[in-house]
């Protein structure tokens, strides 16, 4: 059966677009009912559109505080009957009222190798450390920050003239191929809910 999918997004948004053309390729069996922004000005609004996905923003700063904004987040993921959550460059951390509501099946994809380097920063920290082999993550989500079970990494060798913009990009192109793998592998039913506990 076609997974359903609702993909929450802060920005670019080119993870979606890897995720919409792996479906539209027939690569993975999924459907994306409904992309949810927090910033209006968001680029994956507008892929979101040229897709012919419904796209919804709801500003955080209209609620007045997280609980009231992740009820709106559920709401409309329930509505378009959204069976699991893929965060793709969403910069909001989430209630655990919300985690509850899709038990076990909350997906983030994170540009560093976790447990190293989890918050906002990731790809810089990783210059600034010197590390010489990073990688990205994708993993399932928990009330932490970037702290949920992890299910598949890929790892990007740090080259000695990398600076953030040319170590995102190579970052960018292994999260496209690391993030569709896993969802073919959810929509086969070869990766199952995890709840933690
Ligand atoms: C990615 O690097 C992802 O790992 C992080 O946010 C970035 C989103 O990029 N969580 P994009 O909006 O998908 O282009």
């Amino acid at each position: 059966m076609t997974l359903a999918l609702g993909v929450l997004v802060s920005g670019n948004g080119s993870n979606l677009q890897a995720i919409l053309d792996a479906i539209a390729a027939g690569v993975v069996d999924a459907e994306v009912r409904v992309v949810i922004s927090n910033r209006a000005d968001a680029y994956a609004v507008a892929r979101a559109q040229l897709a012919g996905v419904e796209a919804v923003v709801i500003p955080h700063r209209d609620y007045p505080t997280r609980e009231a904004f992740d009820q709106e987040l559920i709401r409309t993921l329930q509505r378009t009957g959204v069976e699991w959550v893929v965060l793709a460059g969403f910069m909001r951390v989430l209630s655990p009222e919300f985690i509850q509501a899709f038990p076990g099946r909350i997906l983030n994809i994170h540009p560093a190798l976790l447990p190293a380097f989890p918050g906002t920063h990731a790809i810089r920290q990783a210059l600034v450390h010197g590390v010489k082999i990073t990688g990205c993550t994708v993993h399932f989500v928990n009330e932490g920050v970037d702290s949920g079970r992890i299910i598949a990494q890929r790892a990007i060798p740090v080259l000695p003239e990398d600076d953030e913009e040319s170590l995102a990009e190579r970052m960018h192109h292994a999260e496209h191929q690391l993030f569709v793998e896993v969802l073919r592998d959810v929509a086969a039913g070869r990766i199952v809910s995890h709840v933690e506990g």
